[in-house]
């Protein structure tokens, strides 16, 4: 990183597309880098022209646990263009063992299947790819436990659950106000692992300057990335540069902290003396950077006469790895969904011989709403309630463990406007109620929910004589639009058109800034870019207008600021409604309609918020019908590792997805009044489509993916 005082030149400088909307917060504004991603001349990591890199392909283990006792290079040694090949006998060593997952090619240990135990650096990718097939990896194996069960002897509580929540919570009597409801739900419900398929798959270029290490990477965070890179190699987080100007997509496996392509580029690079690149494959994609953890979660609910929950329980188990514990937040969203007011949450935690899990879209909230929505559903039909009323009428006033106001809550305006646009008024609730020919139809709804924050950002703002404004900030555009969102903060900040404002990100060069992941990027990077353009706007005025020679430059960080934030419960909202059909002889399921509202602050491009919205209800669908890792106990792997095998919805899945925002002013977000929504829309999602199932064939789901034979 440099200096604060030196000026940062950015690589790829993105044009103005020649938009002009003065004050264009709130407007429809197409992608600022549009033409280069249509064009194709947009450049993601791998890409870019580094004079004289070569190329590492990783080698994966064979085993699934036990301890390596050979590693015999010769044969790849052989192949022509192979410069070395690395492992755990002849690696540089790492400084930090702070991620077990990134502590690569040290130590002898085989955690998982497809773990990477050795490297091979070659002058063409065909030889480094052709070398790595013929390294000969030999281990002791010993016996492999891959399968997660609720009766685990292994299970543990786990001290905290993702990120840093309380890992069980109980109020008031649970056991007692359940034995006495007027009406009970007592189910238990399964989501599978799910695998982050971004587009473009990790892939990393790094190259070393002395102790300066430079990198192209494919990540959500660059800030994350650079930190740990110098905590691994032992230099200062000022020597590593992390530059990230196209991601093709992450939903959480390019999040958080840094992938191992990114480690075993900068490894390389330091054992051949050139640039290295790594791309991983889709293969390793499955195997290597994370994946959703299936889960079994327990739910009780317990409700009056009057449809009033009394009793609220959601016992959550996942799986993690040897390797490292990560413990998702599955059972959160039950502490502040609904009013209630005996209630109880837990989380238990296996390790398993399996990879390690990480983050995937809205983690915790996703396969927790699939529990929690379900349930509801199954409640509202044991009672003879109209779901969307249930909501309704066990709406909270406070969060219901910890007594926080919201700081605003949109759940019931969702609700109402959801089902005024959708047509649920006169639904007959009636299961298998609806036959058309040969499909029977059914609607289903759920609610969305996900956490509202911000985290500190730097952020640079340059006033420059010839009368353009230059904004500068380590934000992430992962697909999102967040670069052309914050492009549209900065003009309003700053009061001008578009056109005279140039918008940079993606370079740890900048400055230290959250990454893009909790759908806090926008909220957090937006508040450092008004706090930067309000002080740029001050010091012009000081300066009677007048831009000088050499321009003028500020500088900001937001850590004061966020950490003034007064207590609040902040969350978004939202409701969906589906509407599916089944066919009756083939069980075939289509999701013909699945139509969203949503309450997240204001919103800054309606545009990219609903594409957003849109994107990761599809994603809703496919969690409901299609997407499962399929683990396979004999040979301890997930053996679907491709999307023939692995489907994610494509277009022919999806006929009408439609996602609508209300109004809200919050004044107790930041500046901006945004909650961000990236993962809001597929909080809910899978429920919705369940229980359109349940409604059209009066069979309920309990596990997903929902398949044809769970019909018939
Ligand atoms: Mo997202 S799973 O917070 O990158």
């Amino acid at each position: 990183m440099k200096g604060a005082r030196e000026r940062v030149e950015l690589e790829s400088e993105i044009e103005v597309a020649g938009q002009d909307f003065r004050g264009a917060f709130g407007a429809d504004v197409t992608r600022v880098e549009g033409r280069e991603k249509v064009t194709g001349t947009a450049r993601y990591a791998f890409e870019f022209p580094v004079p004289e890199a070569v190329y590492a392909w990783p080698v994966p283990s064979p085993f699934v646990k036990g301890r390596l006792t050979l590693i015999d290079p010769e044969a790849a040694l052989a192949t022509n263009g192979v410069l070395t090949v690395l492992w755990h006998t002849n690696a540089m060593r790492l400084q930090s063992q702070e991620n077990p997952e990134l502590y690569l090619l040290q130590e002898p240990t085989i955690a998982y299947r497809g773990q990477f135990v050795a490297l091979v650096v070659a002058d063409t990718l065909e030889a480094a790819r052709h070398a790595a097939d013929l390294v000969v990896v030999e281990a002791d194996t010993r016996p492999h436990d891959v399968v997660l069960t609720d009766r685990h002897p292994g299970l543990y509580r786990p001290v905290k659950v993702n990120p840093t929540y309380q890992t069980d919570t109980a109020v008031g009597d649970f056991d007692g106000a359940l034995a006495t409801a007027s009406i009970r739900v007592d189910e238990t419900y399964h989501t599978p692992a799910e695998h982050n398929n971004p587009m473009e798959p990790h892939a990393s270029i790094a190259w070393w300057e002395g102790d300066r290490l430079t990198v192209y990477d494919s990540t959500q965070y660059p800030t994350a990335v650079a930190t740990s890179l110098a905590g691994l190699f032992g230099i200062e987080p000022d020597a590593v540069r992390v530059i990230a100007q196209h991601i093709g997509g992450g939903f959480g496996s390019k999040g958080g902290h840094p992938r191992p392509n990114v480690v075993l580029a900068a490894m390389a690079a330091r054992h051949v003396g050139h640039p290295v690149k790594v791309a991983l494959t889709r293969q390793h994609q499955f195997v290597n950077v994370g994946y959703r953890t299936p889960t079994i979660q327990r739910m009780r609910l317990g409700a009056d006469a009057g449809g009033r929950l009394v009793a609220i329980g959601h016992d959550a188990i996942s799986q993690s790895s040897e390797l490292m514990e990560f413990a998702e937040q599955t059972a959160v969203i039950t502490r502040w969904m609904y009013a209630g007011p005996h209630r109880r949450t837990t989380h238990r935690l296996v390790r398993l011989d399996v990879p390690s899990p990480a983050w995937m879209r809205a983690p915790g909230e996703t396969p927790g709403s699939f529990a929690l929505e379900s349930a509801i559903d199954e409640l509202a039909v044991a009672g003879g309630w109209d779901p969307v009323e249930l909501r309704i009428r066990n709406d909270a006033e406070f969060e219901p463990e910890d007594g926080l106001r919201y700081s605003s809550r949109g759940l019931v305006a969702c609700l109402r406007e959801g089902a005024h646009r959708f047509g649920w008024a006169g639904r007959d609730p009636r299961p298998a109620s609806n036959r058309q020919g040969d499909w029977l139809l059914g609607t289903g709804m759920a609610a969305s929910t996900l956490p509202a924050r911000a985290m500190p950002s730097t952020a640079i703002a340059r006033a420059e004589p010839d009368g353009y404004f230059h904004v500068l900030i380590n934000a992430v555009d992962i697909g999102t639009g967040a670069r052309t969102a914050l492009w549209q903060v900065a003009a309003r900040e700053l009061d001008v058109g578009l056109e005279r404002v140039r918008i940079s990100i993606g370079d740890s060069a900048i400055g230290p800034a959250m990454g893009a992941g909790g759908s806090l990027g926008t909220a957090s990077w937006g508040w450092a870019v008004v706090k930067a353009c309000r002080a740029l706007c001050d010091r012009l005025r000081l300066e009677g207008g007048k831009v000088p020679e050499g321009g003028i430059e500020v500088r900001v960080d937001t850590a004061n600021d966020v950490k003034g934030l007064q207590p609040y419960a902040r969350y978004s909202f939202g409701a969906q409604f589906c509407q599916v059909r089944v066919d009756i002889d083939t069980g075939e399921i289509r999701v013909d309609r699945l139509l969203g509202v949503f309450a997240a602050g204001r919103i800054v491009n309606p545009l990219t918020a609903r594409s957003q919205l849109i994107g990761a209800m599809t994603m809703g669908i496919s969690m409901a019908l299609f997407e499962e890792g399929a683990m396979d106990s004999r040979y301890g792997a997930y053996v679907n590792r491709d999307l023939a095998t692995y489907h994610v919805a494509a277009c022919a899945d999806v006929r009408d997805v439609e996602a609508y925002l209300i109004e809200e002013e919050d004044t107790h977000l930041n500046p901006l009044g945004i909650k961000g929504l990236g993962e809001l829309g597929i909080v809910g999602a899978a429920a919705a489509v369940a229980n359109a199932v349940y409604h059209a064939t009066g069979v309920r789901v309990r596990s997903l993916p929902i398949r044809l034979d769970d019909l018939l």
